[in-house]
């Protein structure tokens, strides 16, 4: 009995945590992985199309759409990063007028949603649009690991386990064009020291990135960038729409 009692008392509190803002059911599926489960069960791909892995509560509908190139870091903090590569088909062909919706944290490990009058509104979030050569590039900084929301429910069932709280540090897309199945991804930098342990099983082999160093000051002045600066090279492949 005194073991329902907690399982019942758990579950109500879980829900009552649970606002417009705070979803701690799905963190709960997410960090017993019923999320990635579901997510993997569904989205299996098998010509090389980019995997995918889940959403997270921090994306928002409505953010700026930004030409190739801009700068998403809009207090200029962090490592200067540059984010450059294609969307194409399983058979290699380039996909023009992909959108690629972007989000990820700061170099302190946080969202601009989680540091209101902190960082500045839509900071480190965007939305691109491939061009004729299914090219995307753009300008940001290199993302930081961090904690999932551990004061509730979910912070107890860890504790509980022994478990850490942490996501390594990623860059969030959702990938789509007509004709072809819309993919919720990241790409995780590869040095993470969480890359082995994430808190949500998000990780795949496959969208682990190289994040290059690169000190090349003719290179930063082409992208306007400081020097030295990231690179990574991420190309996105879609399936068919079925
Ligand atoms: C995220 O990556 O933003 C995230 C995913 C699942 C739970 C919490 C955060
Ligand atoms: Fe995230």
């Amino acid at each position: 009995m005194e073991e329902w009692t907690y399982g019942v008392n758990f579950l109500t509190r879980t829900g009552q945590l649970s606002t417009d803002w705070r979803q701690e059911f799905i963190l709960l599926s997410d960090t017993l992985g019923i999320s990635m489960l579901v997510e993997t069960l569904n989205n299996h791909k098998s010509h090389g199309e980019t995997e995918s892995t889940v959403l997270g509560p921090f994306h928002i509908a409505n953010v700026p759409h930004f030409d190739n190139g801009a700068n998403i870091c809009l207090d200029g903090k962090g490592e200067p990063l540059w984010v450059h590569g294609t969307v194409r088909n399983a058979k290699g062909k380039a996909i023009a007028g992909a959108k690629l919706d972007v989000w990820q944290a700061n170099e302190d490990g946080f969202y601009d949603v989680q540091q209101k009058g902190v960082q500045p509104e839509n900071n480190l979030r965007g939305i691109f649009t491939s061009d004729k050569m299914g090219r995307y590039f753009f300008r940001s900084a290199y993302p930081r690991f961090y904690p999932i929301p551990y004061d509730g429910t979910v912070g107890d069932m860890l504790k509980a386990l022994d478990r850490n709280p942490n996501r390594p540090a990623h860059l969030h897309f959702i990938v789509s064009a007509p004709g072809y199945e819309t993919v919720i991804t990241h790409i995780f930098t590869p040095d993470c020291p969480w890359l082995k342990e994430d808190a949500v099983f998000g990780v795949k082999q496959s969208l682990i990135a190289d994040f290059k160093h690169v000190n090349n000051p003719k290179q930063a002045a082409e992208r306007s960038l400081p020097n030295p600066f990231r690179s990574v090279e991420w190309n996105f492949i879609l399936s068919k729409e079925k």
